[in-house]
């Protein structure tokens, strides 16, 4: 799966992206924003561990953001089981260098459209860390709806925290309807 949009490029990972991958990733304020399965500090090694992984994953599981020919973060959609199957988590980085810019923004956006689009899901939904105000900015600016507070939901770097549940449902403005079979 490849995705075109003005400022960036999705597409699959390779192994010609490990160094550009260990150099965002290996970020401290990165990972402070991720669950603990992202590696610190993230090595080389974790990049190409990453990229095999990817090279077994559906295609929107795990997709490069590419900005200006380089992998400046990665985004994905995981998707729930069982009656739960219509609905999938979306996650997504960026490394520092590129914070600011919006991409994060169009990236969400060029991904939620093709979850409802092509991948027939009901439900795409995000649970934001309550100090990250920047994802939670993201998710709003591309049509996520704040849902919950789940309080004390989150232990990371030694701190408790809630986590703000965010979700956009097939209904929601722009999306497309279709009768994908579920
Ligand atoms: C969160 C992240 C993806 C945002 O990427 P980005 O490309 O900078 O995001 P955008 O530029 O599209 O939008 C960021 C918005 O948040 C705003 N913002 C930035 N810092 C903020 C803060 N501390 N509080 C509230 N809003 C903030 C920006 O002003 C911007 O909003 P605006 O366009 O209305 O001005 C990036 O910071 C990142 O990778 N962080 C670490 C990993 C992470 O948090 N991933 C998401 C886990 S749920």
């Amino acid at each position: 799966m490849i995705l075109e949009t003005p400022s960036l490029t999705l597409r699959p990972f390779t192994p010609a992206d490990a160094d550009a991958l260990t150099k965002n990733a290996n970020d401290r304020r990165v990972w402070a924003n991720l669950r603990d399965r992202f590696p610190h500090p993230y090595t080389r090694a974790d990049a190409e561990a990453w990229i095999a992984h990817c090279a077994q994953a559906q295609p929107a599981e795990a997709l490069a953001i590419v900005v200006d020919g380089e992998a400046a973060g990665a985004i994905g959609l995981e998707r729930f089981g069982d009656v739960h199957r219509c609905t999938a988590e979306i996650g997504y980085w960026l490394g520092a260098a590129y914070w600011g810019r919006g991409l994060a923004t169009e990236a969400v956006r060029a991904l939620t459209r093709v979850g409802f689009e092509q991948l027939g899901l009901e439900r795409i939904q995000a649970g934001i860390f309550d100090w990250n105000g920047a994802s939670s900015r993201v998710l709003e600016k591309a049509g996520y709806a704040f849902e919950a507070r789940m309080r004390r939901h989150v232990v990371k770097d030694g701190r408790v925290g809630d986590v703000l549940l965010y979700a956009r449902v097939r209904e929601d403005a722009g999306a497309a309807q279709d009768g994908a079979r579920r």
